[in-house]
This record gives C-alpha cells, sequence and structure tokens, in this order.
C-alpha cells in the first residue's frame, strides 16, 4: 500500500514529464521555457488534443472554433441558467460545466474548453451584481476572458501575460485532478464528466485551492518586517504555508520563474513583488530550519496568486483560471486513457473487523 499513490506508475503518457529532482518540466516535448511566453492558449490546445481528436480543427481554425463554443456557451448557458449565486466562483463554473451535455466529440472538447474562459468572468460579474459581457469572436481567447471579465479589451501585455499562465500550467504529470480525469474518463462517463472530476479535485487547497490563501497570507503579512514573525505563528498554529512544498519538485517548480517572469513584463505595481519575495525568502529559510530532512520550496502557487490579482481576477477566481489552463490537460489525459487504458480499478486491504461467524 501507498499512501497517496506516491511513487506508483498509473500510466504511460506522451503529454507531460515532470523532473522532480532537476526541476523540469516537459509538456508534449517541448521544455515549458520554450513555450511559456511563445505560445497561445489555442496553439498549446492544439498540441495537446490535435492527435487524440481526429476531427481537431486545423491550426489557423482553432481560434474561431474557440471562438464559436464561447458564444455558444454565453447564450446557451449564461444567457438562460438560473444560478445560486450563494455559491462561490468556484462550484459556479463547475454547475455551469455540467450543464453542457456530455460526449466524447470535438465540439464537447471545444465548449469545455472555452467553459472556464466564459463561465468565470460571468458568474463573478452577475455575483457583483454587473451583468455578464458577451464574448468577443475577434479576440484570443486569453483577451477575451479579459474582456468578459472587464468590459475593455486587454493590451497585448496583459493578454500574453495570462498565456503564458495558461500555458504553464496546461499539464503536470499525473497530479490529482488529472487523475481524477483520467478515473473518470476510464469508465467511459465521457469528456464533461471526467473535466468536472478534475474541476472538483482541484478546488482543494491542497492542489489548485492554494493561490487564493496566498493572497490572504501576503495581505495578513503586510511588510517585509512582519515576514517571519508571522509565518512562525502560523507554523506553530500547525498551519501549513500555501504555495510551498511539493509532491514531486524537491527543488523550485520551474513554473514559479516562468510566471514571476511573467510578472515582471506585465510592469505589474513592483511593491506587491517586493513584498512577495521578502515573503518568500523567509518562508523558504523557516522551512528548512523546522523540516531539515523535506526539501520544502516555492511552488507554482506562489506566483500564481501575483500574476492573476496583477492581471484583475480576484482571489475567489484564482481557481477557475487555473481551470481554464488545466482543462487542456484533463481533456488530452482522459482522450489517452481512454486510447489506451483499462477501467482504473485499484485494489484495497480490508482492515476492518470481520463478521463472527467467519472468524
Ligand atoms: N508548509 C508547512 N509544512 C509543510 C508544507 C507547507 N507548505 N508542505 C509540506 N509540509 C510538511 C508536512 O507538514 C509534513 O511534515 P511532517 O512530516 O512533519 O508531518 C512534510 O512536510 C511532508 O508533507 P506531506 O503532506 O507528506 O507532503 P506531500 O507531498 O503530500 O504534500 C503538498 C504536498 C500537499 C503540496 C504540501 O506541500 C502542501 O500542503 N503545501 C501547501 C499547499 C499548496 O501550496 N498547494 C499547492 C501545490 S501545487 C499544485 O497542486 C498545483
Amino acid at each position: 500500500m501507498s499512501n497517496g499513490l506516491e511513487n506508483i506508475v498509473a500510466a504511460h503518457t506522451v503529454l507531460s514529464d515532470v523532473d522532480g529532482a532537476a526541476g523540469r518540466l516537459i509538456i508534449c516535448g517541448h521544455s515549458l521555457d520554450e513555450l511559456a511566453g511563445r505560445t497561445s492558449f489555442e496553439q498549446m490546445a492544439g498540441r495537446m488534443l490535435g492527435g487524440f481528436l481526429p476531427d481537431w480543427p486545423a491550426p489557423d481554425a482553432v481560434p474561431a472554433a474557440l471562438a464559436a463554443a464561447r458564444r455558444d456557451l454565453f447564450e446557451t448557458i449564461v444567457q438562460t441558467a438560473s444560478l445560486p449565486l450563494r455559491l462561490g466562483p468556484v462550484e459556479l463554473v463547475r454547475a455551469l460545466t455540467a450543464l453542457i451535455p456530455d460526449g466524447e466529440s470535438v465540439e464537447t472538447a471545444l465548449k469545455l474548453l472555452a467553459a472556464p474562459a466564459v463561465f468565470t468572468p460571468a458568474v463573478l460579474r452577475l455575483r457583483a451584481g454587473l451583468e455578464p459581457i458577451a464574448p468577443d469572436a475577434t479576440l484570443s481567447q486569453a483577451a477575451d476572458t479579459l474582456h468578459m471579465l472587464t468590459g475593455t479589451t486587454p493590451g497585448p501585455q496583459q493578454a500574453a501575460a495570462l498565456d503564458t499562465y495558461l500555458i504553464t500550467v496546461a499539464d503536470h504529470g499525473l497530479n490529482a485532478s488529472t487523475f481524477a480525469a483520467r478515473v473518470v474518463a476510464s469508465t467511459r462517463a465521457g469528456l464533461v464528466s471526467a473535466v468536472l472530476a478534475g474541476i472538483s479535485a482541484l478546488k482543494g487547497p491542497l492542489h489548485g485551492g492554494a493561490p487564493g490563501p496566498v493572497i490572504d497570507m501576503l495581505d495578513a503579512i503586510g511588510s517585509a518586517q512582519n515576514a517571519r514573525p508571522w509565518l512562525e505563528a502560523a507554523l506553530d498554529r500547525g498551519d501549513r504555508l500555501m504555495g510551498f512544498g511539493h509532491r514531486i519538485y524537491r527543488v523550485r517548480d520551474p513554473r514559479a520563474d516562468a510566471l514571476k517572469g511573467a510578472i515582471r513584463e506585465l510592469g505589474a505595481e513592483t511593491g506587491r513583488l517586493v513584498l512577495a519575495e521578502a515573503v518568500e525568502q523567509a518562508a523558504l529559510a523557516i522551512l528548512r530550519e523546522r523540516k531539515p530532512d523535506r526539501t520544502l520550496e516555492t511552488n507554482v502557487e506562489f506566483y500564481t496568486a501575483l500574476l492573476l490579482e496583477a492581471l484583475g481576477f480576484p482571489p475567489e477566481a484564482f481557481t477557475c483560471v487555473f481551470a481554464l489552463g488545466r482543462t487542456t490537460g484533463w481533456l488530452a489525459h482522459a482522450r489517452e486513457q481512454i486510447a489506451g487504458g483499462k477501467l482504473v480499478r485499484p485494489q484495497s486491504v480490508y482492515v476492518g473487523p470481520r463478521p463472527q461467524a467467519a472468524a
């Protein structure tokens, strides 16, 4: 028995390779350095899904296909669904995603790729008492997401920064949400079901729910001088420091630096970055002192929080934006599981009481 399935290999994949010792991430044959800042969401979706969906559009047709999917979701779901707005953004995005008819077709995949881009801004605006903004087919998916959030067309730097984020988190081996998506796909339940499983696993604070609390932590710390006492007190209470530690990486998560670079290129408010760097350094020093036997380094969520904040997303929506990037990976893994994998059905060892008669 391996608690948490640590070190258990459960799939062969052509999608991504996480080298935790070297701090290297390869997605579809390319290192993260080659992809981040140079690839759009549309290109990445084609690279990851093209081989798994026979009718996937040609590269120059993907932007229009995704724009049509965004328009369809806006008209058939956002404008017709009645939403329980007491739920948080990720629960609302999950509920709206569940309204997409299930299936395995390329149309279903395109709608799922478009879903968080359309639903996240819509639910944020509805919760704030504002009207949702219709998608603009002339924009890329990243630019349109920001346009639907704010009502204004973002500059190329903003759209590029969001693309960098979405590419950076597109896939990452057999993480918890991807494994959940593959388990559901293995039952042939359909791509919508697989993505819903992915969203449900992602929202937990030990996985994709961490970046919102990173902002809470930075706000509570407030100044570089307060970093060490605040972090020490948090660890004394038994809290985990959000944005640090990883199951696979024993060195710095390479995605953290890709995102830090994107924040710098965006020209975001430097005071916030200076505070974050001071908190990061203090946290790493304290974790080294307290856990000398366990390497705990900065993970992707720490700089995710800063980048998404700089792009204007509220912390409660960070997990939805993570889902926007990771849906590409969930879909590709789901299709890969169906193409070559069996029903996922591991064993458990019963350690409970046995009936008297059988003893
Ligand atoms: N802060 C303080 N202590 C930590 C942290 C942390 N962030 N992470 C791990 N530890 C400690 C644990 O308390 C444990 O100590 P112990 O052995 O004395 O009990 C030890 O390090 C090992 O922890 P595990 O939970 O066994 O390590 P695991 O590989 O299961 O955890 C995880 C990985 C869940 C990411 C963990 O590091 C964590 O909780 N981090 C904070 C949440 C976070 O940032 N999540 C985002 C991860 S990235 C992503 O999913 C996209």
